[in-house]
């Protein structure tokens, strides 16, 4: 098994001590004896572009955390990073990240080329849609709703029935989204 990720910066690097293998540019072309490959940036919309530059490749998923007895909804290549809380009838899109210590609670939706941060706490039944970013400690209370391509910086509280989309949110993600 040859294993890359594609990614070099620190989210990459972190992963390549998890999987192993060899961290390449989020742009690199993968050599032809891959058989292991991993997105390994933290970028949303770097994200969405590996796998759409990829097209054909098999992403694999990386699951730390203990949840899938709960009927958890997983799309492609997954990656639910150590210590997270996952409660039952979530849904997670492809090419999602998970990271470290987040708890999704109980029927959240969350969608394709995400990255929900370290820490991030989601309430029941928040919808997350494709290609967003919650920052660090963010909080969504019960019944949030993010809009595609939004952007929740660090410890932002979204209360439920607000919504959230990418012209109100306030800030980008930096190089590594991570
Ligand atoms: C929103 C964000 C992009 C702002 O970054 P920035 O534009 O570089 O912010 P600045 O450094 O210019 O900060 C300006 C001021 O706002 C404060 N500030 C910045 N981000 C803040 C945040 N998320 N919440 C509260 N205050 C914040 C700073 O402390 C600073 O205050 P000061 O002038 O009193 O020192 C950044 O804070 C953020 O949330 N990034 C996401 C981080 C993350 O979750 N990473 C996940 C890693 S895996």
């Amino acid at each position: 098994m040859t294993t890359y990720i594609l990614g070099n910066g620190s989210h990459g690097r972190m992963l390549r001590e998890m999987v192993g293998g060899s961290c390449l540019g989020p742009e690199d072309d993968l050599p032809e004896d891959a058989t292991d490959v991993f997105v390994g940036v933290g970028d949303p919309a770097l994200r969405r572009k590996i796998w759409e530059n990829n097209i054909g490749t098999e992403f694999s998923a990386f699951l730390m955390a203990d949840f899938l007895d709960y009927g958890t909804v997983l799309g492609e290549a997954v990656h639910v990073m150590r210590g997270c809380i996952i409660m039952p009838g979530v849904t997670i899109g492809s090419n999602t990240l998970i990271n470290t210590g987040a708890q999704i609670d109980h029927d959240c939706i969350i969608g394709d080329h995400c990255h929900i941060a370290p820490g991030v706490i989601m309430c029941g039944d928040v919808h997350v849609a494709d290609g967003s970013f919650v920052g660090a400690g963010a909080i969504l209370t019960q019944g949030a709703r993010i809009d595609e391509g939004s952007f929740i910086p660090a410890g932002r509280l979204v209360v439920g029935g607000r919504r959230v989309d990418s012209r109100t949110s306030d800030a980008k993600v930096g190089e590594e989204g991570c």
